[in-house]
């Protein structure tokens, strides 16, 4: 287990002052977390349920959000992009075993990191498939004739079965995991990704968070919104 004392370590002389207050999660990624989070329950319920209309209207708006993020990860705040949390798998084992460096526990920890790949991996699968998804009877997605349709029935069959577990599953691991380091590692995750700082016991970068990198964020979502909307348009 990580020991938080370790923090303290890392940066030598720069850790004068017992906590720095640092902009970790920029309000783009805060935004976009919490409604991805809504979003995709939305689209568990709807699916289930059989709300078809409702589960495309909202399959769009995954799917801005989901390629927002993919290029905030590359021009969002420091401990937004994806560099600052692709960990070597050296320093996955390290920091199971408590030998995490200070730097690694500011943002997405190396589990943590594996564990937000995994979930945007399975989302971007399950949007694609359902983007050429067809039950036969009223719901089609908007790709589906482009595609043949041996692909239709791959990509409705991953998703209504294996795909539709699975991203419950890490739906329901990525909260236990959250409650487990509260309760456990007294470590409370959920308040930075509301508010955006963390108290850390050693300086580091803060992420930029500027009325110009927000504006940035509004102007890639729009182009994202835009792109999904021009998608939904091909659906006949
Ligand atoms: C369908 C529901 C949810 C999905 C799909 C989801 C997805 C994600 C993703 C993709 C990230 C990475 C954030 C980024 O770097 O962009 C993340 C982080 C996070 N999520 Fe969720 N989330 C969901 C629900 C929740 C809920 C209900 C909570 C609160 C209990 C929560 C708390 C957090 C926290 C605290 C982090 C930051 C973890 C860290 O510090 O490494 N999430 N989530
Ligand atoms: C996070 C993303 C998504 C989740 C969690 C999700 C979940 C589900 C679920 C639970 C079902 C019902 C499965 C069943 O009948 O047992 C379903 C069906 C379906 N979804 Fe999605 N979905 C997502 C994204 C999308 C998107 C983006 C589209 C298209 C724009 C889409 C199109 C469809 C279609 C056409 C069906 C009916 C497929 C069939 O019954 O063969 N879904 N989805």
């Amino acid at each position: 287990m990580p020991d938080p004392s370790a923090l303290s370590t890392g940066f030598g002389e720069l850790d004068a002052s017992p906590t720095q207050r640092v902009r970790v999660w920029d309000l783009p990624t805060r935004i976009f977390h919490w409604a991805l989070a809504v979003a995709v329950v939305g689209q568990i319920a709807t699916g289930l349920s059989g709300v078809m209309a409702w589960h495309l209207r909202n399959g769009y708006l995954v799917l801005a959000l989901l390629m927002f993020r993919l290029v905030w990860g590359f021009v969002g705040g420091h401990w937004s992009r994806f560099a600052s949390f692709v960990h070597s798998p050296s320093a996955l084992v390290g920091y199971l075993r408590g030998r995490a460096r200070p730097e690694q526990l500011v943002g997405h920890t190396p589990l943590g990191a594996l564990s937000v790949f995994a979930m945007l991996a399975i989302l971007v699968a399950q949007v694609a498939t359902g983007l050429v998804a067809d039950d036969e009877i009223s719901a089609s997605g908007p790709l589906t004739r482009f595609v043949s349709s041996a692909t239709v029935s791959l990509a409705s069959a991953w998703h209504t079965t294996a795909g539709k577990w699975i991203v419950l599953a890490l739906v329901v691991l990525h909260v236990l995991a959250i409650v487990f380091y509260a309760l456990v590692r007294h470590q409370h995750l959920v308040k930075p990704m509301v508010s955006g700082d963390k108290l850390l016991m050693q300086l580091a970068p803060a992420s930029r968070d500027t009325a110009g990198s927000r504006l940035l964020a509004l102007i890639v979502f729009g182009a994202c919104a835009g792109f999904a909307y021009w998608i939904s348009t091909l659906r006949l």
